[in-house]
């Protein structure tokens, strides 16, 4: 089996995946905090993904990467991201260049879009960049960073703008853009699998009414989206007009994020 690295394997994602992705990989599990339970083809490796030293040996002898770790808040002040998001993302991209990796798929976020207001029936695939915090801001720098090293190198790269992950729906916001682990991990797989892979944007989606994603190009590539987020509601679920108008971000593709303050960076150098 080809050896695929995934940081951050401790989180919610990572955990939610394993099961799918060590049926065709064998796994090295990276993250600061132990990883539990591991099946036979698992290998944990516990560190910390700023130091370059470390992300160098962790690269050693892998054929792919899947790059979950990173800082994350609604609120995270930009300096809060500037070694985990920024240097270690491309520590891992050219350690995994280096190594001879040939796929690299990044976890990006919807956040990208975050701060577009939703209007009835409006899909945002194709809109310009709009991120909502200094989280999403560090996400289109890692989407940069991997076409530039798709451009620049034999790693083709796999961006997955994830909309929500939860094990449930929480509300009608997170309803038109949930995905289930199942679905989510059929499209890493294509993203470090299909022979067409270069360099390709798609969302982390399942099938979601009055979908804020169309998500053509993950179809194009194969992607056929198993679960239906109306199905996997939350037993407290808030529908649209039980979230308040305001701060719940009911009405922007971020949510809560699109209305937090920023931080500021003048106050913080
Ligand atoms: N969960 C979602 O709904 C969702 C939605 C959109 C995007 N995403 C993206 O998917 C990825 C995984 O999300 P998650 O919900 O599993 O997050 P999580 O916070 O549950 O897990 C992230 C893991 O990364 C590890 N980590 C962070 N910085 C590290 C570092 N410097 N070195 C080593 N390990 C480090 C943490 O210890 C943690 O276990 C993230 O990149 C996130 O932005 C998730």
């Amino acid at each position: 089996m080809p050896t695929l690295l995934v940081t951050g394997a401790a989180g919610i994602v990572g955990t939610a995946l394993r099961p799918y992705l060590r049926e065709r990989f064998s796994l090295r599990l990276l993250d600061r905090r132990p990883v539990s339970e591991l099946a036979a083809n698992e290998t944990a490796l516990v560190g910390d993904l700023t130091d370059p030293a470390f992300v160098r040996q962790a690269c050693e002898g892998v054929d792919a990467v899947l790059h979950l770790a990173c800082a994350h808040g609604t609120d995270i002040q930009f300096q809060a991201t500037v070694e985990p998001n920024y240097h270690a993302t491309l520590y891992l991209l050219e350690a995994a260049q280096r190594a001879g990796a040939r796929r690299f798929v990044f976890a990006s976020s919807h956040h990208v879009l975050g701060q577009y207001r939703t209007q009835a029936g409006e899909q945002f695939d194709e809109h310009p960049v709009a991120p909502d915090s200094y989280y999403a801001l560090s996400k289109v720098f890692g989407e940069a960073a991997c076409a530039t090293f798709s451009q620049r190198s034999e790693l083709a790269t796999f961006i997955v703008r994830i909309g929500n992950a939860d094990a449930k729906v929480a509300d009608a916001r997170r309803l038109r853009l949930w995905t289930s682990a199942r679905d989510l991990a059929q499209l890493v797989l294509i993203g470090l699998e299909h022979p067409e892979v270069r360099h390709e944007i798609v969302y982390g989606v399942s099938e979601c009414p009055q979908a804020l994603f169309h998500n053509n190009r993950a179809r194009a590539l194969g992607y056929r989206p198993q679960d239906h987020a109306a199905e996997h509601l939350a037993d407290n679920f808030l529908t649209y007009d039980a979230m308040a108008p305001g701060g719940s971000g009911r009405d922007h593709v971020g949510g809560a994020y699109a209305g937090v303050a920023l931080a500021s960076v003048l106050e913080q150098a």
